[in-house]
């Protein structure tokens, strides 16, 4: 397939925003940015061109998708009723990186929920992604947009690179500013709970709701058999080709382990600033202390250990606190949940 790569520099780039609110209308599957990362968008209202974006992605078929929309009324017909909380969430963050679990509507097909009676809703605040949905007039499922278990895309770039000749456009609108997927939170019963940490922090979340509860998944592996309630957690995620171990220590302990275990295979994977004091080839994620900055970097930098050619990475173990939480979510799954805990003598 001939995939359309189209340059849009602003929500004023009329001409690119409707050609690809063309592709969708018409039951197409294109890549939108937004602020977290790019997604692959497709009309949630048309079963076909959602199972393309499965096809496209080589995505499980029992992983759902996230519905993306411009107004708060779009909510309307996506979700059987809108509770209190909801309201008040997205008063507050919408549009932002934040999605909310809610009881599905009849009108949302299966094929995005992957059959759940839940359905995942999120208004971006990308003024790109704003402007495709509305001039598409649909709401969009969109997962991120790379191949299924690679980094998700904060660039076009790395969408390209992934989806070129599998989809039917790419709206390239630059960087992602947040870096990371949106912040998950379930109100489909009991206590609010948080699926996926993101740059929306547990924190924020509090002071307007109260009580939140953290899914144990957000942290800790899954057993084999067992059920998870956010299916992409279940998942090895985020991952590049390089065999990526967390390194939970001091800095001088991490170079004298980098030392031990360094080769000409290995990276390392540090804060900016150590890239100088590190005894073997190396890849930055932003400022120790600038959970922030980690998260926007931390997925182009996965992606620069392969093209580094690292067989073996070290990673730096980032805070987990605030928005660190989302970061060490995210590299824990990308070190298939090894980590390493050296403590100073
Ligand atoms: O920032 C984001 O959320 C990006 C951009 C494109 O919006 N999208 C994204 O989509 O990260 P995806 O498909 O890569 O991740 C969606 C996550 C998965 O972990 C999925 O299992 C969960 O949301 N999810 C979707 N619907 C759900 C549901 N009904 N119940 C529980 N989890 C759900
Ligand atoms: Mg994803």
């Amino acid at each position: 397939m001939e995939t359309r790569i189209l340059k849009i520099n602003s929500p004023g780039d009329t001409e690119n925003i409707n050609a690809v609110a063309a592709v969708l209308k018409r039951g197409g599957v294109a890549a939108i940015p937004t602020e977290t990362v790019y997604g692959l968008a497709a009309n949630a209202f048309d079963t076909a061109a959602v199972e393309n974006i499965f096809i496209a992605k080589g995505r499980p078929q029992d992983n759902p998708l996230i519905v993306h929309i411009a107004e708060f009324e779009a909510l309307g017909e996506l979700v059987r009723e809108i509770p209190d909380s909801a309201r008040k969430l997205a008063k507050e963050f919408w549009p932002g990186p934040l999605t909310m679990i809610l009881p599905k509507s009849e009108k949302v097909p299966l094929a995005v929920t992957a059959g759940l009676d839940t359905v995942a809703v999120r208004m971006p605040s990308h003024p790109i992604a704003a402007a495709i949905i509305r001039a598409s007039g649909l709401p969009l499922a969109a997962p991120s947009a790379n191949l299924s278990g690679k980094p998700s895309p904060t660039n076009a770039k790395y969408v390209i690179e992934d989806l070129n000749g599998r989809v039917d456009a790419i709206a390239d609108g630059g960087d992602c500013s947040a870096g990371v997927e949106s912040t998950v939170i379930s109100l489909a019963g009991g206590i609010p709970r948080i699926l996926r940490p993101g740059v929306i922090t547990v924190e924020q979340l509090r002071s307007v709701l109260g009580e939140v509860e953290i899914d144990k998944a957000v942290l800790a592996q899954p057993a084999k058999d067992e059920r998870v309630i956010s299916p992409g957690m279940k998942y090895k995620h985020y991952a590049p080709k390089a065999k990526i171990t967390i390194i939970n220590s001091s800095l001088e302990r991490y170079i004298e382990y980098l030392n031990e275990n360094g080769s000409p295979d290995t990276a390392a994977l540090c804060f900016d600033g150590e890239e100088r004091l590190m005894p073997i080839k190396s890849v930055t994620y932003g400022g120790a202390d600038d959970s922030l900055g980690q998260a926007h970097r931390l997925f182009d930098a996965l992606r620069e250990l392969d093209e580094i050619g690292a067989q073996t990475a070290f990673a730096r173990c980032p805070s987990s606190e605030g928005v660190g939480l989302a970061v060490y979510n995210r590299l824990l799954r990308a070190a298939a949940f090894r980590v390493v805990y050296l403590f100073d003598e």
